[in-house]
């Protein structure tokens, strides 16, 4: 798993950044277009909170869990909708900024969570975290399935049976190149290049290899129930945020000058954050990423076999 530190240099580091790019309840996961590119990106991840809510089938007065819940997007959504939304994250910078919005959230690794932390929830959601699950030791040492079946069998614990669990995760795509090939020193936008920036940029995080491992990983707990993939969109909400980052704003200027320090002293900074490249977008147009929208059931009994096969 990416650790703390990891997960703060990316969200802790850029959160005034990215607070003042994106506002304050910011989603930092895909957003949902459906192909219609005319959307803003604030309605087409209104679109996505929208169809978390309609998936998860939670009613006004029940308990939502959001799993690695950034600045709060989505609990600020299901708030508006009367449900109780209980986050999670590893960020100490997004902490603080959902506790200015009185959001319940914790400082907890979202795969540690059991029926005693907070209780059993109504459903769960998690949009854009999986991919920290397992890192790139983890991944080498064979341990990918073993961390993404951990984490299903405590997510199955959360809800009771027939409770919905909506996941949204990158995976590595049907172009992903091997391990051993990615690097950040290779030749400039090659395959090898892009993939070494974005390691670079999510430090300590290895994707699922294609949705089959996340399916299988989740089929002795939940029933599969919709998926959709959200390549496409992906793409559209990176031209987006680069378009909101850019924009000016004084107070931004003067955290760029904040960074000179990192910039200086860190390579991996420089390749993470100022390499000139959108390396996400590059990997998604030529599918080395993928990106899926998963609806999962729990099933009667988490622990046992499937009941009906599939
Ligand atoms: C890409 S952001 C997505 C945030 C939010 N879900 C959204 O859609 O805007 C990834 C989030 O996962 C969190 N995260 C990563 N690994 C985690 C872990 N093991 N436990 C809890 N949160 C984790 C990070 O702190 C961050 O909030």
């Amino acid at each position: 798993m990416a650790s703390q530190a990891e997960v703060d240099f990316m969200y802790t580091l850029t959160d005034k950044l990215f607070r003042l790019s994106m506002g304050d309840l910011g989603d930092f996961s895909g957003a949902k277009y459906d192909g219609d590119f005319s959307l803003s990106l604030r309605q087409a991840q209104a679109r996505k909170h929208a169809y978390v809510v309609e998936q998860l089938r939670v009613p006004a007065g029940g308990r939502v869990l959001d799993l690695g819940c950034g600045w709060g997007g989505m609990l600020a959504y299901v708030r508006g909708r009367g449900i109780r939304g209980v986050g999670v994250t590893l960020s100490t910078g997004q902490l603080r900024a959902c506790g200015y919005h009185g959001l319940e959230v914790h400082l907890l690794d979202a795969r540690t969570l059991t029926p005693e932390t907070f209780g059993v929830f109504d459903g769960v959601v998690s949009l854009g975290a999986f991919e920290h699950f397992c890192s790139t030791e983890q991944y080498r040492a064979g341990e990918q399935d073993r961390i993404y079946s951990d984490f299903f069998r405590s997510v199955a614990a959360l809800v009771p049976p027939g409770g919905r669990f909506f996941l949204q995760t990158m995976v590595f795509g049907k172009n992903m190149i091997p391990f051993e090939e990615v690097d950040v020193r290779a030749p400039r936008l090659s395959n090898a290049h892009v993939l070494g920036l974005l390691g670079k940029t999510f430090p300590g995080s290895w994707l699922p290899q294609g949705d089959g491992q996340v399916e299988r990983c989740a089929q002795p707990h939940f029933r599969l129930v919709e998926k959709e993939n959200g390549r496409r969109d992906y793409i559209e909400t990176i031209r987006q945020w680069r378009a909101r980052f850019a924009r000016f704003h004084w107070r931004k200027s003067l955290l760029y000058l904040t960074l000179i320090p990192w910039y200086a002293r860190s390579a991996d900074f420089r390749h993470a954050f100022v390499s000139g490249i959108s390396a996400n977008t590059i990997a998604f147009e030529r599918e080395l990423l993928d990106h899926f929208r998963f609806v999962f059931e729990r099933r009667e009994d988490p622990t046992g076999e499937p009941r009906n096969g599939g």
